[in-house]
């Protein structure tokens, strides 16, 4: 099928290259020239694992394009695929201008029928909207529409798995057409017929194809919020029962471990640490918020989800004053930068904040990240960044975990700690092993587990 995605952030990067990566014919869009010139000379604006390889190859089968010109695009799709950003406005409701501003582009320049599919994350009855405003500023063209909500549910740093190997799919549609349709571009998803680009043949996932799930496009919109939030709401409570662990000499790893084998539970999501970051959850999470609140419902427990989270920061930054007593002019080094591993993102990093606090109590902070210090150097412009772990350590009196990159864990602990100043690790993400730590000869805390 002929597609158009407008936006080339990660989910209309991975979106569009996947789509070509499975057969259809995709033109990518983004009203930012400087990123569709990036893209046009075979580099990527984002890291993600996979994608590049996704991509090139699509473009050498002539399967995917990149276009400055969205008139174009939308012209040539028979489906549009919309992946422009919904950043939270002051007031922490989802700002839908791009929305609006790509529903009047459909509207003006369709020459023929489109279905219109919301892949961002929107509020509920969005799709409404846009169907509105698609046949009001189309009405002179006579062109039809058809409007679908298809949540994505992409991770960061596991997108292209996570599009090519989902647990489920979810379509939001109102007539018979626009699901039909829908099905026919995720066939080989559905039916598991593609050339995986992330496995090798033999070690593909087996286990059972992905649900199709076909809801109405309000259900749709409200289950991308709904499973974000509770997603948040795992978090903070493993937050929440971390610090009790702490203070009654229990173990997080070992409470999460065994609460998680519970099926009704689930093992995921209940990592105690310094907090969820990103652009999704937090995000989701506030929208989530004001919907409920605009709708008349209190959604209270997700604000008291928010403010666990907030306060993880606090927390972390206390454990460190308690250790170093006084934070000023200590030279510190804080380990990973990304909201998570596998990703240059730093947006809402908990690291990001966490920095922030270290500064302003008046620490020299040398920061070392694998992907994302490109990125952090712009915003943080105090910062020393290291071009190694051992090079961030040097000198420190102390050495702060935030991101649980792998690679992390395999470092030469030994001489790290020969070169700090004080042999003090305190770990934000339980990567570590204490015990481990301790032998090392370090002064080890970490986040919910005895000390
Ligand atoms: C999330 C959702 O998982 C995905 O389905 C949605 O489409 C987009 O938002 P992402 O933002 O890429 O994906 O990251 P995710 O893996 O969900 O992690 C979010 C944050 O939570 C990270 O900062 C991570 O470090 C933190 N986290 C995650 C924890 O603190 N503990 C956990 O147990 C899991």
């Amino acid at each position: 099928m002929k597609i158009a995605v407008v936006g080339t952030g990660y989910v209309g990067l991975v979106t569009g290259g996947c789509l070509a990566d499975i057969g259809h014919e995709v033109v990518c869009t983004d009203n930012d020239a400087a990123k569709i010139q990036t893209l046009e000379a075979g580099r990527l604006p984002i890291y993600e694992p996979g994608l590049d390889t996704v991509i090139s190859k699509a473009r050498k089968q002539g399967l995917v394009k990149f276009s400055a010109n969205p008139a174009e695009a939308v012209d040539a799709g028979d489906a549009i695929f919309i992946c422009v950003g919904t950043p939270p406005l002051p007031n922490g409701d989802a700002d839908l201008s791009a929305i609006d501003h790509v529903a009047k582009l459909i509207a003006a320049e369709a020459r023929s029928p489109k279905l219109v599919v919301e892949k961002s994350t929107v509020p509920a009855q969005t799709g409404q909207e846009l169907k509105r405003a698609l046949s009001v500023y189309g009405r002179k063209s006579g062109v039809t529409f058809r409007v679908a909500s298809n949540p994505e549910f992409l991770r960061e740093g596991t997108a292209v798995e996570d599009f090519l190997h989902p647990d489920r799919i979810v379509v939001g549609v109102d007539d018979e057409g626009a699901e039909r349709q829908l099905k026919e571009i995720y066939k080989p998803v559905l039916e598991r017929k593609f050339n995986c680009p992330v496995h090798a043949p033999a070690n593909c996932p087996p286990g059972p194809p992905p649900a199709w799930l076909v809801t109405t496009i309000n259900s749709a919109e409200l289950i991308k919020h709904a499973s974000n939030s509770f997603l948040a709401l795992k978090i903070s409570y493993a937050n929440m029962v971390a610090d009790l662990a702490e203070r009654l000499g229990a173990d997080i790893d070992e409470v999460a471990r065994a609460v998680g084998m519970d099926p009704r539970i689930g093992p995921s999501f209940l990592k105690a640490g310094l907090g969820f970051g990103g652009f999704c959850l937090p995000k989701d999470l506030q929208a989530f918020v004001h919907l409920a609140e605009k709708s008349g419902v209190d959604f209270s427990l997700l604000k008291e989800v928010e403010r666990i989270n907030r306060k993880r920061i606090e927390t972390f930054v206390e454990k460190t004053r308690r250790a170093l007593w006084v934070i000023k002019g200590k030279r510190v080094a804080v380990l990973g930068l990304a909201f998570k591993p596998n990703t240059d993102d730093i947006r809402f990093a908990p690291a990001i904040d966490l920095i922030g606090q270290l500064l302003k109590e008046g620490a020299q902070v040398t920061a070392y990240d694998p992907e994302a210090m490109e990125k952090a150097r712009g915003i943080l412009p105090e910062v020393e960044f290291a071009s190694s772990a051992e090079d961030a350590a040097k000198d420190a009196e102390a050495l702060l975990i935030a991101t649980e990159w792998p690679q992390f864990r395999q470092l030469n602990w030994e001489r790290i700690r020969d070169a700090m100043a004080r042999p003090l690790v305190l770990d934000g993400r339980n990567l570590l092993s204490a015990q481990e730590m301790k032998a090392r000869g370090f002064e080890y805390y970490s986040m919910g587990r005895p000390d």
